[in-house]
Parts: structure tokens; C-alpha cells; sequence
């Protein structure tokens, strides 16, 4: 009797190791080849095998630390001033999840980088401060705590803060280990060093940020997504919008997807990214699915299990759910609703036909704790 994720049974590898085959297996190696059969069960596992582990950045832990980078290195020297989140399974490609990069970059008063550009996509989630500012292609986007903006790959780029007082602090997302892994980076400086940029502030709103598009010659023809700024006030609204039109998904309450609005699909092709809204109270049931999802508390207090683990989180906390993990969420408080905005690696998974996902269907769907 063999059980489902049996090694041993017909249609593994499992054969046995003899003197002949280890003086084969040598002769192979010497032609830089190799016998298949050594490796399959490893290399083709029964089903995802994340080297990612689930794991929880305390904005309170992290925040102090980031804020002594400030004194610690100037910005220019840096590149970008940042810490990085990294995952205990994956420092080897520097990923806070599968093949996900996030960090916490801190720009100080009246600081302003240099411009450049570079294959992976980005995108920025602020956590506090409300002088930051991008300029990304020539579009200068001014942001505050909570909003979210992109800059897609390819754009020239460069960041600061225009407040004489206080740091900013955001939350950096890219797909630089995927671009990575993919063997297909590029990196370069602006030949100028700063880009300049036209007299509108955050351009692409009033243009991009309405159910309405531009029409004829008015209308945007680039590759890269018109709308670079998704400002957390009507981000907000649109949530509280949702919750009074639907119930919301059992898994993750109320969820929506900042979108690219001419094709309505995600804003990178690599990434896509979700705010969501538990009700208070509210505990979703758990499930998994392939992809890799990087959280951040943008409001309230809850918890989320991991594959077993409970993970209490706040204000400005980040965690990762690594691809095929189960995992479900709470929001503790009887008053209040909490808010995640997290980033994923689904448009990838689902252009390679990768995606596929599962329902917690033991114990009303909710894990049992380990
Ligand atoms: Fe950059
Ligand atoms: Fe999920």
C-alpha cells in the first residue's frame, strides 16, 4: 500500500545505489551530465516547496533602525537609503518572499536622489511622512502615508522629500529577484543626473484616476500604465464603497486590485497589488494558493495564520504568505475595520499557467494552530 506523496512508489525515482552506478554516476559528472534519476524527486517535488519561510517585520522593531540609517550613510552613497526585508530562506537572493524583494527606504528633510532606471518594476507603499515625492518619466507624483504609486520597469526614476522637518519612509516592492533569476537585469544612471519634470504635480490622476479615459489623440499609447499614483483617500472610499455593495471573498474580506485602467489587468506585468478590508471582528477562512504575497498594515490591528502560526500585527507591520501556504486572517477589534495592502507575483503565475489555488475545508475552515 502506497500513500499519496510515497517515494517509493511506481513512477518515482527509487532506484537503488550499487558500486557500478556511483562509478557511472562519476564518468557522467566528468561530461558535466548527470542521471536524471538521481535528482527527479527533488527537483520535481509532489507539490511547492518554498524556501521562503513565513515571516513578520514589526514596523516597531524595524522603524528606529531604519531611522539610524538616516545619520549612517548619505543617500547619494547609498544609491537609496534602504533596509531590506529579508526572508531566512532566501538571503541568498536577497527576497522577502519566493522571489519578491521589499525594503523600507528612509529619504530625510529637503533630500533629493538621483535619477535612474533599471528591468525590475517597482512600486511604493508610504508609511509615514508627507513631503515624498517621484518623478518618474518626467511626472512628478507627490505621496502620503498610505498611498501607493508605481514605477514601472524601464522608467526613469528618481525620489525625495520635500518637507524641511520630517523623514518619509515608504515601503519599496520589486521583482528584482525574479529579474534576477531570469538572467535579464539592466541597470543605468540618468545621463543628466535628474530628469526635470513638467509643471503638474501627479498628472496622471485627473487624467488616468477617473472611470472615465481619454479619447482619440488624447489617449495613452505608451507600454508602461498611465496612472502612476493611487492616493489612499479614494482608495479608502472605494473599500467602504465595496462593503456596502458585497459581502466580500471568505478568504480575504473585502478585495480589490489597483489596476492598470486601460486594460484593467495589473499594474506590472510581474506584480499586481491589493487592499483589502476586514470588517471588525471579521476572521476569513484559510486557503493557499501558488504565488508569493508580501502584507502591509496600512490600518487596525489583527492577525493572520501562516501554515499553522498565528502572527498578531499593527500599524505599519509587514509579513510574507510563501507560495502554497495556507493562511487566513483576523481583525481583533469589535469597533474598528483593519486594512492590508499587499503585493504578489500572481500576473506571473497565471501568464505561465502556473496558478492554482485551494479552500481550507477541515474544522469551518480555520487552521489548527501548531
Ligand atoms: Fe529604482
Ligand atoms: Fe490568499
Amino acid at each position: 500500500m502506497t500513500t499519496a506523496y510515497d517515494d517509493t512508489q511506481i513512477g518515482r525515482a527509487r532506484v537503488t545505489e550499487t558500486p557500478e552506478l556511483a562509478a557511472y554516476y562519476k564518468e557522467l559528472a566528468e561530461q558535466e551530465a548527470g542521471a536524471l534519476w538521481t535528482v527527479a524527486n527533488d527537483i520535481e517535488p509532489w507539490y511547492p516547496q518554498p524556501r521562503s519561510v513565513p515571516t513578520h517585520w514589526p514596523y516597531a522593531k524595524l522603524r528606529p533602525l531604519v531611522r539610524k540609517a538616516l545619520s549612517l550613510v548619505a543617500a547619494d552613497d547609498a544609491g537609496r537609503r534602504v533596509v531590506m526585508l529579508t526572508n531566512p530562506g532566501r538571503r541568498d537572493v536577497s527576497a522577502a518572499v519566493g522571489l519578491l524583494y521589499t525594503g523600507l527606504q528612509i529619504m530625510g528633510p529637503g533630500e533629493a536622489m538621483t535619477a535612474h532606471r533599471h528591468q525590475a518594476a517597482a512600486l511604493r507603499f508610504v508609511l509615514e511622512g508627507s513631503g515624498a515625492w517621484t518623478i518618474v518619466e518626467g511626472q512628478k507624483i507627490k505621496v502620503g502615508p498610505r498611498d501607493f504609486a508605481i514605477t514601472p520597469n524601464g522608467t526613469w526614476h528618481e525620489h525625495g522629500n520635500e518637507s524641511s522637518t520630517t523623514p518619509c519612509i515608504w515601503q519599496d516592492g520589486l521583482d528584482i529577484p525574479l529579474v534576477n533569476a531570469l538572467d535579464a537585469p539592466f541597470y543605468e544612471v540618468h545621463p543628466n543626473l535628474r530628469q526635470g519634470s513638467g509643471r503638474i504635480v501627479n498628472s496622471s490622476l485627473p487624467t488616468y484616476g477617473a472611470p472615465l479615459l481619454p479619447y482619440g489623440t488624447e489617449r495613452w499609447t505608451r507600454p508602461c500604465p498611465p496612472l502612476l499614483a493611487f492616493p489612499w483617500e479614494s482608495t479608502y472610499e472605494s473599500l467602504l464603497n465595496l462593503a456596502e455593495a458585497s459581502e466580500g471573498s471568505p478568504f480575504d474580506g473585502l478585495i480589490m486590485e489597483y489596476t492598470n485602467p486601460l486594460t484593467g489587468g495589473s499594474v506590472m506585468p510581474t506584480m499586481s497589488a491589493h487592499i483589502q478590508l476586514l470588517r471588525p471582528d471579521q476572521r476569513t477562512q484559510a486557503h493557499r494558493h501558488t504565488g508569493s504575497v508580501i502584507y502591509t498594515v496600512a490600518k487596525g490591528n489583527g492577525y493572520s495564520i501562516i501554515d499553522g502560526r498565528r502572527h498578531d500585527w499593527n500599524d505599519g507591520d509587514i509579513f510574507c504568505v510563501p507560495s502554497w501556504s495556507w493562511h487566513e486572517h483576523g481583525n481583533i477589534s469589535q469597533s474598528d475595520d483593519a486594512v492590508l495592502f499587499s503585493f504578489n507575483d500572481f500576473p506571473v503565475m497565471r501568464a505561465l499557467a502556473f496558478h492554482r489555488e485551494e479552500a481550507y475545508t477541515d474544522n469551518d475552515g480555520h487552521q489548527l494552530l501548531t
